[in-house]
């Protein structure tokens, strides 16, 4: 049996189309275009990438997009203040701090100083007990995308078994909200977990989000089970010099025995920014009205 394959190019870009007709309903009746600010600091090469994309779908999508590039010695104060006076300005709806921040920085303060209603991240501790508690909320971009790929393949999420490994605040643990939310069954696996393998068997759903290349093999996965692959691992490739994305999940062995299954790139990826535009024309409206 072969997998279906889950096209998250495909479904991101049905959503930043939606989310283009919002954003000029928005602006007809605000006379105003939708904004996000997005802040970079330093030059993480990975970070500049991320951000010029999210410049240019911000754009695309029919919404403004602030950048604040500062560099890497910056001090935590005056990265605040930069935050305060996004914060202050009615112009931006949305602000979103690139992580990771340089070392000197304490990121759960930078993450604090942000108004919780322009936090479309959703890493604010008031949007994170939001999630905890079932309260409307900004959700973070990657699990939200991966439950609306979810839904998209299998229609109700209700009853199912689900098995989360890895649990990050940016995805794990708001992941395993999210599926508690759709009434799944969920277990979050991790390092520590014993008997992976067998813990994975018993998933009809499985999100992998744990950052090791291939780690999830196909005989792993219960057949018929979705499999949603979060992991973006560069490792070398089969020609001297030439490197390759690969997921957390063996994807060759995995799709043999897989209902469906995302691939990377092409899967969970692109959902990120296209949540994020969909997280800041919500704000948009939220704040406006
Ligand atoms: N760095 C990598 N992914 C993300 C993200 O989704 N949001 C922020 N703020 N930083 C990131």
């Amino acid at each position: 049996m072969s997998a279906s394959i889950i096209d998250g190019k495909a479904f991101a870009a049905g959503l930043r189309e939606r989310i283009g007709v919002l954003a000029s309903a928005f602006e007809a009746a605000a006379g105003r275009k939708a904004g996000l600010a997005v802040v970079l600091v330093g030059e993480d090469p990975a970070s500049q990438v991320y951000v010029r994309n999210k410049g240019k779908q911000t754009i695309a999508c029919g919404m403004e997009s602030f950048e604040h590039k500062l560099p890497a010695e910056t001090s935590e104060a005056d990265l605040l203040a930069l935050v305060e006076t996004l914060n202050a300005d009615p112009a931006v709806d949305g602000i979103l701090v690139q992580l990771p921040l340089p070392a000197h920085m304490n990121e759960q303060k930078v993450i604090a100083t942000i108004n919780p209603d322009k936090d479309v991240d959703g890493f604010h501790v008031v949007n994170v007990g939001r999630l905890a508690t079932g309260l409307p909320g900004f959700v973070p971009c990657t699990p939200l995308g991966c439950v609306m790929l979810l839904k998209d393949q299998l229609g109700s999420l209700s009853g199912l078994d689900a098995v989360v490994i890895g649990r990050s605040n940016i995805v794990g643990k708001p992941m395993a909200q999210l599926l508690i939310a759709e009434s799944c069954t969920v277990t979050v696996a991790h390092s520590r977990t014993r008997d992976l393998p067998d813990v994975v068997r018993r998933a009809d759903i499985v999100v992998a989000a744990v950052g090791r290349p291939e780690m999830v093999k196909g005989e792993w996965i219960k057949p018929g089970a979705t499999v949603i692959d979060v992991g973006i691992n560069r490792v070398a490739g089969a020609q001297e010099g030439k490197s390759r994305l690969v997921g957390d999940v063996d994807f060759a062995s995995a799709s043999t025995v897989a209902g469906a299954i995302t691939p990377v790139p092409g899967g969970v990826g692109p959902m990120t920014i296209a949540v994020l535009l969909r997280n800041t024309i919500v704000a948009a409206h939220r704040n406006a009205g």
